[in-house]
């Protein structure tokens, strides 16, 4: 494996001449090819009539190529909004009846709480998996699970302080008990190296704007082959293209769905953001996803032990199997911090759950979170100074 020329990948994000950017966790900062992208879309459409902007042999390539990068199959992959978006088919997907439960954890960002809220109203129980200190073994999810436990619902790394759950682990586990395993996916896709199809999850919602380098508004939804025709959809697609005669309307019947996970898709597709996805599916197979997951770690191990050089506490995971690019930083007015080193020092980073979030990409250096430490570390003297 060669080492990718991370000096040279850098100069691909004109933000980081202004920014030391710690805040992928929220949006990827765009690389230099999303522009190229949208300049071609546009350009086209100018140019020639939308020819190639909007064929839908493009949209079916970038399902191919996001299926070869995240490791699925194309038939596996719906294109959608957001993460919500593909948590919300799958939370109105399954048939639970009363007294059936439904596992969610006590770390997840409300996109993962609100869309499974409406089986309240009809005698589904939801329950929390407990985080031990901030973090999610597999014990925490086993002792919610019961007898009527139809669904499990976890994020891949939480929002907050960045906890990755063992996923292979456990959706072992639900499988043996005949429940069904959703993920949501979006703070470690692109990121993290496994397959999609070896984490054992039915379905993974992933939105475009962190680790895939896509728009906000674009996402994709992964669906296990053998599950596509369980899940209940609102959308009904026809079978064929739109021009073959089958899928007139009228001509079938309209049970008659495709059966793949486009079912979940319905009318025109989101052009723009899937010609923009594509783009950022080839810049991270440029450069391997390994290469990218192993990166994220060296920088966040090195982030890690600055930290604790400084004597600042952090609810991040040590082990780099339970973390990705997430660290977090327990402080007091984490917000006003946040103000003081964006402003003061042009650092971005972001709170969550009361605590400082610095996220990094493969983007960063170590000398962007030496910098953004020791800004940290300014700050709190000056606040101790003042205070004293
Ligand atoms: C873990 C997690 N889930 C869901 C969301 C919401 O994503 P979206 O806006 O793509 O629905 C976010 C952050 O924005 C997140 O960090």
């Amino acid at each position: 494996m060669n080492t990718p020329d991370w000096k040279a990948l850098r100069q691909e994000f004109p933000t980081l001449r202004n920014w030391i950017y710690l805040d992928s966790a929220r949006k990827s900062i765009p690389p230099r090819c999303q522009a190229l992208a949208m300049e071609a879309y546009t350009r086209d459409v100018y140019e020639n009539a939308g020819a190639d902007a909007w064929a839908a042999t493009n949209v079916a390539e970038t399902r191919a190529l996001l299926a070869e990068v995240l490791g699925a199959k194309p038939g596996e992959l719906a294109f959608t909004r957001n993460t919500t978006d593909g948590l919300n088919i799958a939370a109105h997907g399954f048939e639970l009846k009363p007294g059936d439960n439904i596992v969610l954890t006590d770390m997840e960002h409300m996109a993962n709480v609100w869309v499974w809220k409406h089986w309240e109203a009809k005698g589904v129980e939801i329950r929390h998996a407990r985080n031990r200190g901030g973090r999610l073994p597999l014990e925490a999810f086993r002792e919610r699970i019961d007898g009527r436990t139809r669904v499990v619902s976890t994020a891949y790394v939480t929002y907050g302080n960045g906890c990755r759950v063992d996923l292979p682990e456990l959706g072992a586990l639900c499988r043996s008990r005949g429940i069904r395993l959703v993920v949501d996916g979006v703070q470690g896709a692109g990121i993290l190296a496994a397959p999609l199809s070896a984490l054992n999850a039915d379905v993974v919602a992933i939105g475009g704007h962190k680790g895939l380098f896509g728009l906000t508004g674009s996402g994709i939804v992964y669906c296990r082959e053998d599950l596509v025709d369980e899940l209940k959809t609102s959308f009904v697609r026809p079978p064929e293209a739109a021009n073959a005669p089958r899928a007139k309307a009228h001509a079938i019947s309209q049970f008659d769905y495709v059966r793949t996970a486009h079912r979940f898709e319905a009318g025109n597709p989101n052009f723009l953001g899937i010609r923009v996805l594509r783009a950022g599916a080839e810049f991270l197979r440029s450069i391997g996803l390994q290469q990218i997951e192993n990166r994220v770690r060296d920088l966040t191990s090195a982030c890690l032990r600055l930290l604790d050089a400084a004597g600042l506490e952090t609810r991040t995971p040590a082990e780099w199997r339970e973390r990705a690019q997430i660290v977090n930083v327990v402080v007091p007015d984490a917000a006003g911090l946040m103000d003081r080193l964006r402003e003061k020092h042009r650092v971005v980073v972001n709170v969550k759950d009361d605590a400082l979030r610095l996220s990094v990409s493969f983007c960063n250096t170590k000398e962007d979170i030496e910098k953004a430490v020791s800004a940290i570390r300014a700050e709190m003297s000056h606040r101790t100074a003042a205070a004293a």
